[in-house]
Parts: structure tokens; C-alpha cells; sequence
């Protein structure tokens, strides 16, 4: 698996946002991922409707509103508050061709048509948290955060990782921790949490960090911080973010018009496994076991896909290290 820096896997000697000097992209904010890529996938044609379900902070939705005009529009979506009062900052000068809705792609099925983008000629997914989370130590996304460890995309809803960590059996904890982190020392650390909650409640990122570094063997070589794997686990369960993205990638074929366009950008294998596979099932249509000789099941094909999946280029890696651990997928629907 792959991990991505903004998961604040800060490597020895690195800030816990993973740039070397610190607080550097805070100033900057959040660097669009593979934006030339995505622009070539998606293909955005003027006046063509377009949906950004992470608007994050509306680095690709910008591009892609200039590539649409002069009357395409875009519906930008995103779970997070914040994120969509810095799109409309950042957008406003599109006007009325930029649409957003605090909303998690969960949804997107139900909220696109009522924003009027019910069918669609593209839908963009940049997968994850943004520089700005990370650069929010009040949210509790990076290793030495010091507010309360909640890790929610949207904080008015849901359970804080806090509430998992002081509640959760240590079974579950461990099975959480592999599922979500493949961390091999699942068990070790789920122990050592139950151990340590009895005493003091573990509440902050700084804390839990410092907890996984004590219950792990040292590393010999280490390439990326020994708590990333359980923030990265804990993130996802707390965003629920694969049965999200399972959901948004199903809402593509509802939404979609025949020749409109799916792009993904996804950070680790679990994400990208769960793209690979959708495309994979949609670009094949028949769900007919192996032994049976025809088709009985009728699925037609609701997918091509747009070739092998890229990866960013030496250059970007070495400008934004942030984009390292980015895939990027497409597909286009075709008519059934
Ligand atoms: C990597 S950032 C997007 C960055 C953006 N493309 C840009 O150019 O700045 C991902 C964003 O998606 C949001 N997000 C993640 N999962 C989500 C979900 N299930 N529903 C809605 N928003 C989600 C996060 O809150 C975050 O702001």
C-alpha cells in the first residue's frame, strides 16, 4: 500500500504536512494533483456540466470552469464547510457557472439532479484530505495536531476519531487497524490503547502518535512515520471514505451522459483497488460465472475505460512531493 504525506506520514527530519521546511504549502495551499492530466482525461468541452465531488480547495474545479467557458458549468461538492467557503471565495468570479453544496459524495446520487446536474458530460474525484485539513491542528489529521483527535471531513457529523479510540474493543480496534492501515502491528497497538484509556483518555493526534511510537519495534530504515498506517486506518473508518467512494463511483453511471467522462485521483491501493475494479466490472458488463456458456445475465457494457492508469511525473513529484502517491483513472459511459 501506498501512503500518501498529507496523511501526515511525515518521514524523519520532515514537518508533519511533509514538506522539509514546514508550514511552506500552508502559504501556498493546496496544489492541484496531476492537473494537466485531468483536464486531458476529462476533456471538459465548452458549456459542457461538470461535477467536482472534492472541491477541496477548487484547484481542479478552477481549471476546469476556465476549460468550460464561456457557459459550461460545474457543481463542486465537498463534506467539509470550509472547503466550500473557500471555493466560493476562490470561484467567484465565475459566477453563477460554479454550484456548491456542502454535501459528501455519498449523496451525490440524490443531490446532483436537484442542483440541476442530472446529466453530466463529466464527474472529477480527487480522493482524501487537503493541505488545508492537514495544516488545521485543530482537526487532528496530522501526527502533532494538538486539538482534539476528530479526523472528520465534515465536522457536524459523525463520530471523532477521539470517540472510536475511547470506546472501541481492542478486537475491533486491531481489525480496523489492518483493514484500513494493513498495519502489522495491528494487535500491539490496539493493546496498548486499551491499556493506556484506562489511565488517561487519548484525545489528541499528538498523543496517539507518540503511543504508536512507543508499542512498535524502532524500524531499521524508516520510510515513512510508524503511526501512519493507524491514522490512515482511523481516517477512513471515521469518513467511512471507501463505502463513499463505492457510492460516488455508482452515481457516475446514473449521472453520466453517454460519452461524459469519469476521472479518479486516488492515493493508496485500497482506493484504487476499488476504482481498477469498478471499471473493470463496467467496461465488461456480463457478470455471467466463467463455466456458463452464455450470456444470461443481459449486463451490456456502461464503460470504457481511457487506458492504463498514470502517475505523476518526476517533476511534479520533486515540486509538489505531496502528488507522489497519486493514480489517476478514467473512463467514459457509453450508451447501454
Ligand atoms: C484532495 S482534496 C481535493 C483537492 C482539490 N482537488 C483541489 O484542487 O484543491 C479532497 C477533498 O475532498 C473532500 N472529501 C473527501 N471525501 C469526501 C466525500 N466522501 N464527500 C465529499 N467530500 C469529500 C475532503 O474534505 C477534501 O476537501
Amino acid at each position: 500500500m501506498n501512503f500518501r504525506d498529507p496523511l501526515g506520514s511525515a518521514r524523519d527530519g520532515e514537518s508533519v504536512d511533509g514538506s522539509p521546511e514546514g508550514g511552506a504549502e500552508r502559504e501556498v495551499g493546496h496544489l492541484p494533483v496531476m492537473a494537466d492530466e485531468v483536464l486531458e482525461t476529462l476533456a471538459p468541452h465548452p458549456d459542457s456540466l461538470q461535477i467536482d465531488a472534492t472541491l477541496g480547495g477548487a484547484g481542479h474545479a478552477e481549471r476546469i470552469l476556465e476549460a468550460c467557458a464561456p457557459d459550461g458549468r460545474l457543481l463542486g461538492l465537498d463534506a467539509d464547510g470550509a472547503a466550500i467557503a473557500r471555493g466560493r471565495r476562490r470561484l467567484a468570479r465565475f459566477g453563477d457557472r460554479a454550484v456548491l453544496r456542502q454535501t459528501n459524495f455519498h449523496e451525490l446520487e440524490r443531490v446532483a439532479p436537484k442542483a440541476g446536474f442530472g446529466a453530466v458530460d463529466g464527474l472529477f474525484m480527487d480522493l482524501g484530505l487537503s493541505s488545508y485539513q492537514l495544516g488545521d491542528v485543530e482537526r487532528g489529521f496530522g501526527f502533532r495536531a494538538g486539538g482534539r483527535l476528530d479526523m472528520r471531513f465534515d465536522t457536524g457529523r459523525g463520530r471523532p476519531a477521539a470517540d472510536l479510540l475511547a470506546t472501541m474493543a481492542a478486537a475491533e480496534l486491531t481489525a480496523l487497524f489492518r483493514r484500513y492501515g494493513e498495519e502489522p502491528f495491528a494487535g500491539r497497538i490496539s493493546r496498548a490503547i486499551v491499556e493506556t484509556r484506562r489511565a488517561t483518555p487519548i484525545e489528541t493526534a499528538e498523543q496517539l502518535a507518540a503511543l504508536v511510537v512507543r508499542s512498535v519495534p524502532a524500524p531499521r530504515a524508516r520510510r515513512i512515520h510508524p503511526a501512519t498506517r493507524v491514522f490512515q486506518a482511523l481516517r477512513i473508518a471515521v469518513n467511512d471514505e471507501l463505502g463513499a467512494l463505492e457510492a460516488g463511483l455508482a452515481a457516475s453511471l446514473v449521472l453520466l451522459r453517454p460519452g461524459g467522462r469519469l476521472v479518479v485521483l486516488s492515493y493508496h491501493s485500497l482506493e484504487d483497488r476499488i476504482v481498477k475494479r469498478f471499471i473493470a466490472t463496467e467496461q465488461r458488463g456480463c457478470v455471467c460465472p466463467p463455466e456458463v456458456p452464455v450470456c444470461v445475465c443481459g449486463r451490456l457494457p456502461r464503460l470504457r475505460s481511457l487506458g492504463k492508469s498514470r502517475t505523476p511525473s518526476e517533476a511534479e513529484i520533486q515540486s509538489n512531493p505531496r502528488s507522489r502517491s497519486a493514480r489517476l483513472r478514467g473512463a467514459e459511459r457509453v450508451a447501454a
